[in-house]
């Protein structure tokens, strides 16, 4: 399968990402209870899992989101951040959870987490749908919700994108 320029192949079925958003969701039922949690969705990757992920939780709870993009249209990280919509929800004595679609050298995570613990949550937390653990760079303690574990390839696909195609894909692809 092509998009924009380069071939990709089927890694994880729609329907595989959909029984791990469900547990996931589950998960943050449980662990989050009643403490009126606020998830932040990280733009623009994260935007499908967010939807569904929060369609499976029924305790009170609120959703925003912030923009952050690090890739600029390649397919390895440039190590660069760019914050494009800054944080205005007060989140002093929050429960906060980042959620991220992927965390590959951990730059990002670690920049947005940093940004946020300097508001004084009450915790702070992240939530992943993939983790590239091979391109790790950072230490994040506070990534405690992970929904697959890939190799070091380049995805696309239900959010992600390449060179701002494919984030309609139902599936997620690997580059050939
Ligand atoms: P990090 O800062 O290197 O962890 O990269 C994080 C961001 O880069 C993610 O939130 C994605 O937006 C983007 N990214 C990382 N890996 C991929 C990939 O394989 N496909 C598409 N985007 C990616
Ligand atoms: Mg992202």
């Amino acid at each position: 399968m092509k998009v924009a320029d380069l071939e990709f192949e089927p890694l994880i079925k729609a329907g595989d990402i959909e029984k791990r958003v469900k547990e996931i969701g589950i998960q943050l039922n449980e662990d989050y209870g009643n403490s009126h949690p606020v998830f932040v969705g990280v733009l623009n990757g994260s935007f499908l899992f967010v939807a569904d992920l929060i369609k499976q939780i029924d305790i009170p709870c609120e959703v925003t989101f912030t923009k952050l993009a690090s890739y600029y249209g390649g397919t390895s990280s440039t190590r660069k951040i760019r914050d494009d919509i800054d944080f205005i929800v007060d989140i002093k004595g929050r429960d906060v959870l980042i959620i991220e679609d992927i965390v590959d050298t951990g730059n990002t995570a670690r920049y947005l987490l940093d940004k946020l613990k300097a508001q004084n949550p009450a915790s702070i937390k992240l939530c992943s749908l993939l983790l590239k653990p091979a391109a790790l760079e950072n230490k994040i303690d506070e990534l405690k919700y992970v929904g697959f574990e890939i190799p070091n390839h380049f995805v696309v696909g239900y959010g992600l994108d390449y060179k701002e195609m494919g984030r309609n894909l139902r599936d997620i692809y690997k580059k050939v």
